[in-house]
């Protein structure tokens, strides 16, 4: 494997498979009463966040601390960024503090890649803008890994906000390397220009995909980065493009429904589909944990887990 971890590019099938199979290796960890393993003792994991998030940031504090690391979390709320201070000189202090790892989130794309000139250990993108989420689309794959088997050959058909959304790229990029066909589907406004170079198909029509589905991965609609109207309202979108009962029941039945959260419950997704048996979305957050619990530990080389587990 790199040195960091940036982009699902960066993953060969190799690098994929081993994330993965060492994941299933530490998920054995988590039914145990006492979770924790000894291996990146002495080890320090930075976590850097300039922009919200509730899953990424507890679950990298909570993959480090199960793997035995020192872990100093940095919120950039409440922190001298408010007083201009630079990524780069923050980034210069956290490294003067014996990071071994820094996990960063940043709103400005591209930012990991800056960090990964400036410090020494390794970094791991934990979303940045609208790039990418390399963990999100490892922690999916191992759901879907976990619940269907092997994913060559499994169609995948990811819906919603492609245009904003990070995890929607990482998915791509990393589930055309492990063999599945991937299937975007938006309204036109919502799929980036460059989307015809992306190893996927694309679709405008939800109900003719869904029946050819082994997953539906909703994408939350992200208002917050929209500066324009991208469709005519709320309800018209969720009337095409929202996952409701109807639309489940049009899925074969061993299909699965995911999505990353935050949702928008009513709007990308109906509240009775995210809470059915149907939805992993509960199990994709615990299985965060031990997709970055695989990560750390393989980045930062821990010992041989054959005598640990
Ligand atoms: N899926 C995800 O990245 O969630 P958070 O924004 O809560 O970290």
């Amino acid at each position: 494997m790199k040195r960091h971890l940036i982009s699902a590019a960066d993953l060969t099938r190799d690098d994929a498979l081993l994330i993965l199979d060492t994941a299933d290796e530490l998920a054995k960890i988590s039914e145990r009463s006492i979770k924790k393993l000894p291996t990146l003792r002495g080890r320090t994991v930075v976590n850097l966040f300039f922009e919200d998030s509730t899953r990424t940031r507890i679950s990298f504090e909570a993959a480090a601390k199960r793997l035995s690391a020192d872990v100093i979390n940095f919120s950039a709320k409440g922190s001298s960024v408010s007083k201009g201070e630079s990524l780069k000189d923050t980034a210069l202090t956290l490294e003067a503090m014996g990071a071994d790892a820094v996990v960063i989130r940043h709103g400005a794309s591209g930012a990991p890649y800056r960090l990964a000139g400036w410090v020494r250990g390794s970094v791991v993108n934990a979303g940045d803008g609208t790039h990418e989420h390399p963990t999100q689309a490892l922690l999916d794959a191992f759901t879907m890994r976990r619940r269907l088997g092997a994913l060559d050959g499994r169609k995948i058909t990811i819906v919603g906000d492609v245009l904003h959304s990070r995890v929607a790229r990482s998915n791509v990029l990393l589930l055309a390397t492990l063999g599945a066909e991937v299937t975007l589907v938006a309204p036109p406004t919502l799929f980036p220009v460059q989307v015809g170079s992306w190893p996927c198909e694309v679709s405008y029509d939800l109900d003719a995909v869904l029946p050819k589905s082994d997953v539906v991965m909703m994408l939350r609609v992200q208002r917050e980065r929209m500066n324009a109207a991208f469709f005519p309202t709320e309800r018209e979108y969720s009337r095409r493009y929202g996952l409701d009962r109807d639309r489940v029941a049009k899925m074969p039945d061993h299909a699965i429904v995911m999505h990353p959260g935050p949702m928008n419950r009513g709007m990308e997704i109906a509240a009775e589909v995210a809470d059915s048996p149907r939805s992993t979305i509960v199990e994709q957050v615990a299985n965060g944990v031990t997709a970055r619990m695989a990560v750390l530990y393989l980045l930062l080389g821990g010992a041989d887990l054959g005598g640990e587990i």
